[in-house]
């Protein structure tokens, strides 16, 4: 490792009073040096009244859109402007909306991997960490739910009494895993719990001891008396995983689990986004206003 360039990233970040802010997929060096890892909901809840004048957010386009939602006073950088999300990009807004007029008794929930655009078309978003509760609490008997439909998938069968009204987006990294996967897996480690993320196929839902978001993960794997876990998402978060759990076993269920627009991060593109304020990210007012209750709606139903 570098010593040059994590002075070089110390000191700029004194200088422009700037917090990093990194989610659980991230690169080992880039978690190492952020002031914040976590989930989407963490990081969302963390962005609001941060004490800071630029968010430096290592993760993927809508998730450094939703911290520019929470903060237009603060300067928000992608150090990455390529880090999109395949799954987000389904949405089509046009499409959208004729969904919103055919369906005009059943409000859209949009995952926060979604583009600001939609966010304001929604009633209230959700992360994988709170879905069911949020689906739960909408005061409709009918959603529009978009756009991950594993997600969704998941989160009918916790509240069968709501009709879901399903797009047809996924999350490649996750839904690339097959029952076949989980076998082969348990082969390898038969004592070992199996925890999935729910944008995984319902099949493989089905086999698992656990379903979580990523920091849900970390938050079982500390509790559980389990000492050896199979973990069923993207692998960046072995590295989170194994070092707040050093006398425990973790490994992933397929080690080609891999998002790429997650891995793009790397410290010299934090370094550049630091010293040539790169990539900000703003959202026009009359959308981040929108979206802002959206996201606000659900910080207060959980919270
Ligand atoms: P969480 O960290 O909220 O579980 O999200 C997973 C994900 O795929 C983010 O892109
Ligand atoms: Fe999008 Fe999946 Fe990558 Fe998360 S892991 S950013 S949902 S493609």
């Amino acid at each position: 490792m570098d010593k040059g360039i994590l002075r070089e990233i110390e000191n700029l970040k004194k200088q422009r009073n700037a917090i990093i802010l990194a989610h659980n997929y991230q690169r080992e060096e880039i978690q190492d040096i952020a002031d914040f890892v976590g989930d989407s909901l963490e990081l969302s809840r963390k962005a609001v009244n941060l004490d800071c004048d630029v968010i430096v957010f290592c993760g993927v386009h809508f998730m450094a859109e939703t911290a520019a939602i929470l903060n237009p006073n603060k300067t928000v950088l992608l150090p990455e402007k390529d880090a999109g999300c395949p799954m987000a990009d389904t949405v089509d807004v046009n499409q959208l909306k004729e969904w919103i007029k055919k369906y005009p008794n059943s409000p859209v929930v949009s995952y926060v991997n979604t583009t600001a655009e939609v966010k304001a078309l929604s009633y209230a978003c959700c992360t994988s960490a709170n879905a069911p509760q949020i689906v739960r609490a909408v005061p409709f008997n009918s959603i529009i739910f978009v756009p991950d439909k594993n997600l969704a998938h998941w989160v009918k069968k916790q509240v069968p009494e709501k009709e879901l009204i399903i797009w047809d987006g996924f999350c490649p990294t996750h839904h690339m895993i097959k029952r076949e996967d989980v076998i082969k897996a348990k082969e390898m480690h038969p004592d070992a719990l199996v925890v999935v993320h729910p944008e995984c196929i319902p099949e493989v839902i089905e086999m698992a001891d656990h379903v979580a978001s990523t920091s849900g993960m970390v938050r079982f794997a500390k509790s559980s008396p389990a000492k050896e876990f199979i973990i069923g998402t993207e692998v960046g978060l072995l590295h989170r995983l194994k070092k707040e759990n050093p006398e425990k076993h973790f490994y992933p269920l397929k080690k080609t689990m891999l998002c790429p627009n997650m891995k793009i991060t790397t410290l010299h593109s934090v370094l550049s986004a630091l010293k040539e304020n790169k990539h900000v990210i703003k959202v026009p007012e009359e959308i981040r206003i929108k979206a802002k209750e959206a996201v606000d709606r659900m910080l207060h139903l959980v919270s």
